[in-house]
């Protein structure tokens, strides 16, 4: 337990109204304090704490309500995004704790996805790494530097599962998968909360978007969601019950509606599933506006019918939109707004901004000394730039190009990208600074080879969309034609991801693929170093150029950690966390797909007609899910069960011997899949159930051991109830999806594990 010394407020009307708390983490003292609080506050006072308003610095969203200082004045804002550094949070403060008549401190929200001022790479990047202590400790850096900076909360991290590559924000997420997804999502939520909200480096974390927004149909951003329960508590839900179970604090609701109700709005996920069902004690906000948008969703006839509807579904605060704040008092009045739901939505605010101290000292956050001395703090940089290189996938390696030995003389760095400043951080990229700091590719290339090789830099073209100027390309030719490599770095802008940056292909947008095509024609080794958010198609590369290295928007030190890898200071060592489509036809592709009746390549020649398979494209994917190679080779062998049966309580430990038969030392990501033969239901042909990352010197070999038990094949039932069925399964280990060793056993019985997940109540059933 920790004691903290009470930081004067005395001149604060609260200090003067209420003992402040002697302790943090006492759950006797805060609900005495808070209680006591809530029972002095009036119904106004009450909807300011639910307010959630934007400062003017950044905008993420369409409207802006002007004046929130003003508001904030009035005891009308419990809270504030978009507010950082410590002088300014310091200031803001000021106005809650000394102008407004309980003095309760604001809360400062902010994006802090993946990095605050040290950038890391991406969350899809970081998830590429497939290293969970490494993504715990790039959240733990963010969170040392925007808790610095003023900040309490960060509106992270975003655990929607996402299948499909044309929606732009599958760049903030962990990929495609639910059992991946929920070990990224506690690793996140432990880095940013850390084991004690009291602690003034942590900062309250977010499971965003409840829920389901990964599916937005054609994959376009705040599109229809529609899908089976059974679907939705498989697939989506998993790493929304994983963060629950870390103990995040807040959970923040999806723009989407989903089979039919907006999740702002909706009973069944706010209330049933994760109040009463999940327990969780936390409290949700709305996202930008989104209670205001179920009018026009046709949810709500008005504002303030969608208030009513937002609220007494188990929404506790509304962002941006201000409708809590100008209709729930005539609502509580006209007694369609309990005041019980209005005390418990405080009171889970309250209880946060206790728990993380600000009674005790609402400036605790807001230190200068400590924000000059976190910030770009040699540490966190370094981090980023290890984050970054462990981030990098090697999608391809013809004849063993990479890494770069002393071979070359020359190189032609071209593309775009190759020294571009601002895309390097990404988008959703907080307070990072889009000049000066970033380390481009360039940059990262000349610090690396220094007057050893010379280095000829041409863009070449552009990447923006339709754009298909090709006035640069004789330049980019001549220096290519000066070089005896040709670093060719393409992809896309930081901004073709992220929110409303959907795409329908996905090609290299603008004229570099023409520009590769015509790079290619000179005949010299290519390597394509690939910088964007989502999956893209590069078919055409694949064939053509002669190694591929996907390196998302690697932050910060991005520059360097490509270079690391490019040079062999650092073997590549990540691994797709998400499919790559041929193309975007295939889309949705992922790796746990069911068989269907009529799997394709299932019996001889004259069968395959009426085979479920594409005319003009493999039902493979360009790269799987789990790919990712290395400048050495790992081999797999010996995989043993040591038993091949289990039942209730059991649990069979599986091993599989790795080696590390290649040239160079490195690390491999060891895969666990299973699949259950025959269900109640259709089960997918595989699911990841355990991973492993280990480093093996060249030579070396060692053996993995995961165990499965009953309860890692549950799933929901034809009844919807929750449990494995008895019966016949494999299991397969290996480097990726596709390649792998595969044994057999059984489930003697079936396990049971939990009742039916509670039915939507009546106005939503589905
Ligand atoms: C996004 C959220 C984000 C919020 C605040 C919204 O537009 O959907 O992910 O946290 O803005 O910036």
């Amino acid at each position: 337990m920790l004691t903290v010394a009470i930081v004067a407020v005395a001149a604060s009307p609260m200090a003067a109204a209420a003992e402040p708390p002697r302790q943090f983490n006492e759950p006797a003292d805060m609900n005495r304090y808070v209680a006591d609080l809530i029972s002095r506050m009036t119904l106004q006072e009450k909807i300011g704490q639910l307010n959630l308003l934007s400062s003017s610095w950044d905008i993420t969203g369409p409207t802006l309500r002007e004046g929130y200082q003003e508001d904030v004045k009035a005891g009308n804002v419990g809270a504030i995004f978009n507010a950082h550094t410590a002088a300014y949070t310091r200031s803001l403060q000021k106005l809650a704790v000394e102008e407004t008549r309980l003095g309760i401190p604001l809360l400062f929200g902010y994006d802090v996805i993946h990095g605050y001022k040290t950038l890391f790479p991406i969350s899809l990047g970081e998830a590429a790494s497939w290293d969970l202590a490494a993504i715990e400790n790039a959240a733990r850096v963010a969170a040392v530097e925007a808790s610095a900076a003023g900040v309490h909360w960060t509106f992270a991290p975003m655990v929607d599962i996402a299948r499909d590559p044309r929606w732009g924000r599958i760049s903030e997420g962990a990929g495609e998968d639910p059992y991946f997804g929920s070990e990224v999502a506690r690793a996140r939520v432990k880095g940013f909360q850390g084991d004690d909200l009291a602690a003034v480096d942590t900062v309250i974390a977010t499971a965003k978007h409840y829920t389901a927004y990964g599916q937005a149909q054609a994959g376009r951003d705040y599109h229809t969601t529609d899908m089976s329960l059974r679907e939705l508590w498989d697939t989506y839900l998993p790493p929304f019950r994983a963060a629950s179970e870390a103990g995040v604090a807040t959970y923040m609701t999806a723009f989407n509606e989903l089979n039919g109700v907006p999740a702002t709005a909706s009973r069944y996920l706010l209330h049933d599933i994760l109040k009463t069902r999940w327990r969780f004690h936390g409290f949700i906000v709305s996202d930008y506006t989104s209670v205001n948008e179920l009018v026009p969703h046709g949810f709500a006839r008005n504002e303030k019918h969608a208030a009513e509807l937002a609220i007494n579904a188990g929404l506790d605060m509304d962002m941006q939109g201000a409708s809590f704040l100008s209709s729930l008092a005539p609502l509580v009045k006209e007694g369609r707004v309990s005041i019980d739901r209005i005390d418990d939505a405080v009171r889970r605010i309250l209880e946060m901004k206790y728990r993380l101290g600000l009674f005790a000292d609402p400036y605790r956050y807001s230190d200068e000394d400590r924000e000059a001395a976190a910030i770009y703090n040699t540490e966190h940089l370094e981090a980023a730039r290890d984050m970054a290189r462990k981030s990098i996938v090697l999608l391809k390696n013809e004849r063993d190009l990479l890494p770069l030995g002393n071979g070359a003389s020359s190189l032609a760095v071209i593309g775009p990208l190759a020294d571009s400043e601002a895309d390097m951080i990404g988008s959703w990229s907080a307070a990072g600074e889009r000049k000066d700091r970033p380390v481009t590719l360039l940059e990262g290339i000349k610090a690396r080879v220094g007057d050893t090789v010379s280095v000829h830099y041409e863009k070449g073209a552009s990447y923006r969309l339709g754009d298909t100027d090709r006035s640069g390309f004789d330049a980019a030719l001549a220096a290519a034609g000066r070089a005896d490599v040709i670093i060719a770095a393409m992809g896309e802008s930081a901004e073709m991801s992220g929110e409303a940056a959907s795409r329908t292909s996905l090609g290299l947008p603008g004229a570099q693929q023409e520009l590769l095509e015509e790079l290619r024609k000179l005949g010299k080794p290519i390597v394509l170093v690939l910088m964007n958010g989502r999956p893209l198609s590069v078919g055409w590369a694949d064939e053509n150029v002669h190694a591929i290295l996907e390196t998302w928007f690697a932050g910060t030190e991005g520059g360097h950690a490509i270079a690391d890898v490019l040079f062999g200071d650092y073997n590549p060592s990540g691994k797709l966390p998400v499919t790559f489509p041929r193309n975007v036809g295939q889309v949705p592709i992922y790796y746990n797909m069911k068989n269907t009746g009529r799997p394709y390549g299932v019996g001889g020649e004259a069968e395959q007609k009426y085979r479920s398979r594409y005319l003009d494209t493999p039902n493979t994917p360009l790269y799987p899910f789990g790919y990712g190679l290395s400048y050495t080779e790992f081999a797999y062998s010996d995989m043993t069960l040591d038993r091949k049966a289990m039942g209730e309580g059991d649990r069979i430990t599986v091993t599989v011997r790795v080696s590390n038969a290649g040239e160079a030392d490195g690390e491999e990501v060891v895969q666990l899949y299973t699949r259950d033969l025959v269900g109640s239901v259709t089960r997918p042909v595989r699911e990841l159930k355990g991973f492993e990352k280990i480093f093996l010197k060249k030579g070396e070999s060692r053996q993995v051991a995961f165990e499965l038990t009953p309860e890692d094949l549950a799933f929901h039932r034809q009844d919807m109830s929750y449990g494995a069925e008895a019966g016949a399964f494999r299991v397969f280990a290996g480097g990726n999806s596709v390649d792998l060793l595969e044994a057999s056993f059984r489930l003697t019985e079936d396990v049971a594990l939990s009742d039916a997940p509670a039915a939507p109540d009546r106005e939503e059933r589905q």
